[in-house]
């Protein structure tokens, strides 16, 4: 017995700790992480629930109010939350982000055959929220330093049956919107954000998502 435990898969391979000249392995999922920290990160897991605060009191309060259907006395809590934090008149929660953009996409009235551009890399819900009412994405590259839509290339992606553009910030990384609008607004076109990945996000210059000096946000 040399202490490795009998996984069935050979010797467990030795986790070297992280550190500036030995990055980890999931180098892109760290980009969430308040990065100054970074010496201390091995690997943020996937999925995990985070508890915070008195997140599981609340759970047991909503249990014992006997209102688990949503637009109880949480929901509107935390939409008074959400709309003080960002300055916005009225807020719709929504269970989740999938069912944000269907509705959304069925608000801009898009008929089959409509294009909307989207990048290249993204979750499918925001291809599929189109592609279910017979409108054709139409995927633009992504940029290199920051894996969001390649503003640049947008322009060339526009055809007479464009009728939106949905940018995605992904994993914590804003997108150009100065330019995306000034893009929308020149050809009459309707933006949808999906900020899945991308709450309480700012826009900030110079913020190159590999750029370890860059500041990140934390989701919440
Ligand atoms: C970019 C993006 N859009 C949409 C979604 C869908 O979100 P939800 O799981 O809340 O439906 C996700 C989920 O990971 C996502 O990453």
């Amino acid at each position: 017995m040399d202490g490795t435990p009998a996984t069935g898969h050979g010797p467990r391979p030795v986790r070297r700790r992280a550190t500036e000249s030995n990055p980890p392995r999931y180098w892109p999922r760290l980009v969430n992480c308040q990065l100054r920290g970074f010496a201390d990160v091995d690997q943020i897991p996937f999925n995990k629930p985070f508890i915070a605060g008195k997140e599981l009191h609340y759970v047991a309060q909503a249990v014992t109010f006997g209102n688990l259907g949503g637009d109880g006395r949480f929901t509107k809590q935390c939409c008074r939350v959400l709309e003080d934090r960002f300055g916005i008149n009225e807020v719709l929660l929504v269970p989740s982000c999938t069912a944000a953009l269907e509705m959304a996409a069925m608000l801009l009235d898009l008929k089959p055959g409509d294009e909307v551009i989207l990048p290249s890399y993204t979750f499918v819900s925001t291809a599929n929220c189109v592609v279910r009412m017979g409108v054709k994405p139409i995927f633009v590259d992504i940029r290199p330093d920051t894996l969001n839509i390649d503003d640049a290339l947008i322009e060339e992606a526009i055809t007479e049956r464009t009728r939106a553009i949905f940018p995605v910030h992904y994993a914590g990384v804003a997108c150009e919107m100065d330019r995306i609008m000034t893009i929308a607004e020149k050809y009459g076109l309707r933006v949808v954000e999906d900020a899945a990945a991308g709450c309480q996000l700012v826009l900030q210059r110079p913020r190159p998502r590999f750029d370890r000096s860059a500041r990140l946000l934390q989701l919440p």
